[in-house]
């Protein structure tokens, strides 16, 4: 219920600390005969002269405007529309964090105060023609120094709201928010108490400065030129909390980007999120997972529109593979003239592939291969649909890490081709590409940055 000032109207109190609401109705008062505030102006004086009647538990709510405009953060404007907007792009630019959504000519980011909006907040409004606004550059600052010279100018314990309008990523239209607050519970929890019908409340919480925002705002309006309005009969308790309370830290948003941008972002992840990972967790992996993944594999490209690449699981005959590749390995070392403790030491890092959870094997076929009549064009199409297989290897990897697998892929297999061959009993033709170790990982995989391309981008 929001009433108008009445003469019988004295500052009132909130019947239950527990309940963030006052249901013998609270009053919103406007604070009329303002000056134009510019900058080096002393909010407090002109709030003390144009409302004397300001009361202890009065919630002071004032336009972040006000603000910008006593604290310097008014930018000069060319009146040309065109050469306006640049600037105010470039201001928007200077202001971002980070973009959460663009469309045409829209940019909703968030700014350097956490507080997602459209451009963020650089505003043309209620300002004169050749300025353009910034946000103040701490509001909860500003409102505890208005809030502490309210208290010694006339002696009043006010708590203090500065607001901005913003729109709500699912509702149509505008509302004012608080984007600077002091002196209050900006948030009011009611997890563990219970409603008039008995039940309890689990996730309830209320952002009190908020509604106080969006309630002065029925008083303030856009037009009248009423920066300032007077919530009265909350008689709100100060635990310290500020507007950078209400901004929902990033770990917890599930909105970070906008839907566009999230693809864009997912598409740019997914190739990021792969690297060679050797330690697993003891989950099992689900197979299906890894058969979508070999299904995603399967669409690299390949030669003459050929398939000629194969994934296989490798499990009741793991430990007779790897230990056939191991005889074969330990035989190239020792014939390579290797110390036997360094064959015995370069053995053990074979033991990846016997640790991972599942391991997949990746095969070139001859499937589609031309046959040529000399050499070096052989060598040619074989090198081809190699690394064909290396495309289709790459692409399963990727895909593995977008389900959120681990994977490491490893050469053996390439070097005991006939070995690998003899034991699962594959045709000739069929190449190894080596083995891939799959498993979950022990942290949740996260993108890398990209390389930097100097010296391996080239351009002729
Ligand atoms: C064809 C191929 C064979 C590989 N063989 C092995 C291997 O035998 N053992 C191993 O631990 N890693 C192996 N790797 C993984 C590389 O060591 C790894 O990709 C490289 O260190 C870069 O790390 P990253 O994949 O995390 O970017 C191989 C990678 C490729 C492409």
């Amino acid at each position: 219920m929001i009433k108008g000032k009445t003469s019988s109207d004295e500052p009132g109190e909130r019947p239950s600390a527990l309940d963030h609401g006052n249901p013998a109705g609270i009053q919103v008062l406007p604070v009329p005969g303002l000056p134009e505030f510019r900058p080096g102006d002393d909010v407090a004086t002109a709030l003390v002269a144009a409302a004397p009647w300001l009361a202890d538990g009065d919630v002071v709510v004032i336009t972040s405007k006000v603000f910008s405009k006593v604290e310097g953060r008014l930018v000069p404007a060319p009146t040309d529309p065109e050469e306006r907007d640049a600037l105010r792009r470039r201001l928007v630019d200077g202001e971002t964090e980070r973009v959460v959504a663009r469309r045409g000519r829209t940019t909703i980011v968030a700014g350097k105060l956490g507080v997602v909006q459209a451009a963020a907040g650089v505003d043309g409004s209620n300002v004169r023609a050749d300025e353009l606004a910034l946000l103040p550059a701490d509001p909860d600052a500003s409102a505890a120094r208005l809030r502490a010279d309210l208290a010694r100018l006339a002696g009043v314990d006010v708590a203090v709201v500065v607001t901005d309008t913003m729109g709500r990523a699912w509702r149509v239209g505008q509302i004012d928010l608080a984007i600077g607050a002091a002196g209050l519970a900006v948030l009011h929890g009611y997890a563990g108490q219970h409603d008039a019908q008995g039940n309890e409340l689990v996730v309830t919480e209320i952002a009190v400065a908020d509604e106080l925002a969006a309630a002065a705002d029925l008083v303030k309006g856009k037009l009248g030129g009423t920066p300032v309005a007077v919530v009265r009969g909350l008689a709100p308790v100060d635990d310290g909390s500020s507007a950078r309370d209400l901004v929902r830290p990033i770990e917890g948003d599930m909105f970070r980007l906008g839907t566009d941008e999230a693809l864009a972002e997912g598409r740019r992840e997914a190739v990021l999120l792969r690297r060679s990972t050797r330690d697993f967790t003891d989950e099992p992996v689900d197979v299906d997972v890894v058969r979508r993944a070999v299904a995603v594999a399967l669409t690299a490209p390949a030669p003459h529109h050929s398939t000629p690449i194969r994934f296989g699981l490798v499990r009741e005959k793991r430990t007779a593979l790897l230990d056939a590749m191991a005889v074969r390995w330990q035989e190239h070392l020792e014939a390579d003239g290797r110390p036997a403790d360094e064959v015995a030491r370069r053995m053990r890092r074979g033991d990846l592939l016997r640790r991972a959870p599942e391991l997949v094997l990746a095969f070139r076929t001859g499937d589609g291969m031309h046959v040529y009549r000399d050499e070096a064009r052989r060598l040619g199409e074989r090198t081809m649909f190699t690394v064909a297989g290396g495309a289709a290897v790459q692409s399963l990897l990727i895909a593995l890490a977008a389900e959120g697998l681990a994977s490491c892929w490893v050469g053996s297999t390439i070097f005991a081709a006939d070995v690998v061959r003899d034991v699962l009993d594959l045709p000739a033709d069929w190449q190894p590409l080596g083995a891939i170790a799959v498993g979950h990982p022990v942290q949740p995989l996260a993108p890398r940055a990209p390389r930097d391309p100097e010296g391996a981008f080239l351009q002729w």
